[in-house]
């Protein structure tokens, strides 16, 4: 039985997913920080008959430890996953800089640093599938934001938008850099654009803000049901090559800062560090 699992498969596009792959009949690890909303893709499984292939795994992804510790549950749970998609994510474009407890500006720990963990601490369980896929989902395409190499915790000149930029670009690299350093592997990483899709997303925005997004909404969004249908298409046929980036269904050219292998590598020696003298 396929084994998909999905960081933020508790709510919008990664619950949209986890549903879908039910629907599949595949085995589905759903990670969110609210219990609630875990138990709510429950009941919605057992709906479909599917309470048995489902589970819910709780994690604050803002903590690496949590992130490292979800690697090992994954590990001693799956022989192996067919499909990780990285979905958790907490946009804070506005109010001061908040660290976690481990020392990181948040959108770089929760948007950022968990993909890095997961990424290369489930490679192990991912190599032996037969198509194994990594999908993160972010902006690529976008071309805002820059990794602040002198201050990538924005220590100094902090802004929530700018924390933002920083974590989509960090994930753009994040592929690249996974592609480039095995370049044999058979797992196959896509940085995904979806578009702008209508899920919950806004609640968490201030209240101005709020109402405008879900405003706009209306208008542009596409729905998370239609949405989720070119993801899937791209998780059960990637692309041959080791990386690729879409916006929706278009494939997006590997030009420019966002895809720079240099940087790429630069940025994955950086995050080696700061993940092992967390531990250390
Ligand atoms: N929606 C769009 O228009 C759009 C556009 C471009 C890119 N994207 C990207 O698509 C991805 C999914 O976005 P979405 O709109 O589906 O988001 P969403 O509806 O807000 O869902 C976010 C998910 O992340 C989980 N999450 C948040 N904080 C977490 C934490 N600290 N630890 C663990 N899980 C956490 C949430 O569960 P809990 O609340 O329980 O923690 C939820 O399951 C994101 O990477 C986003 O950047 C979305």
């Amino acid at each position: 039985m396929r084994t998909v699992v999905i960081t933020g498969g508790t709510d919008g596009l990664g619950k949209g997913l986890a549903l879908h792959y039910l629907h599949q009949g595949a085995r589905v690890l759903a990670v969110g920080s609210t219990p609630e909303k875990g138990e709510a893709l429950l009941a919605e499984a057992a709906a479909l008959s599917a309470l048995d292939r489902v589970t819910f795994l709780r994690a604050d992804l803002t903590s690496v430890a949590a992130a490292e510790e979800l690697v090992t549950t994954i590990k001693g749970t799956c022989r192996s996953v067919d499909q990780l998609v990285l979905c958790a994510q907490r946009y804070r474009l506005f109010g001061p800089r908040t660290v976690t407890p481990e020392g990181f500006e948040h959108s770089f720990a929760l948007a950022y640093l968990s993909r890095y963990v997961l990424s290369h601490g489930l490679r192990e369980v991912l190599e032996p599938a037969p198509r194994p896929v990594v999908m993160n989902v972010g902006t690529p395409g976008v071309p805002l934001g820059r990794i602040h190499w002198e201050d990538p915790q924005l220590t100094r000149r902090y802004s929530g938008t700018k924390a933002t930029l920083q974590s989509f670009r960090a994930n753009d690299l994040l592929g690249v850099a996974f592609a480039a350093l095995r370049p044999d592997t058979r797992i196959r990483y896509i940085g995904y654009n979806p578009g702008v899709v209508a899920t919950g997303m806004p609640d968490h925005l201030p209240r101005p803000l709020r109402s405008l997004t879900k405003a706009s909404f209306a208008v542009l969004a596409t729905t998370v049901a239609k949405a989720v249908t070119p993801m899937a298409h791209l998780l059960d046929e990637p692309p041959g090559e080791n990386f690729s980036a879409y916006r929706t269904t278009r494939r997006l050219p590997l030009k420019g800062k966002a895809f720079d292998q240099g940087a790429a590598l630069r940025l994955h020696a950086l995050t080696q560090d700061l993940v092992l003298r967390r531990r250390a």
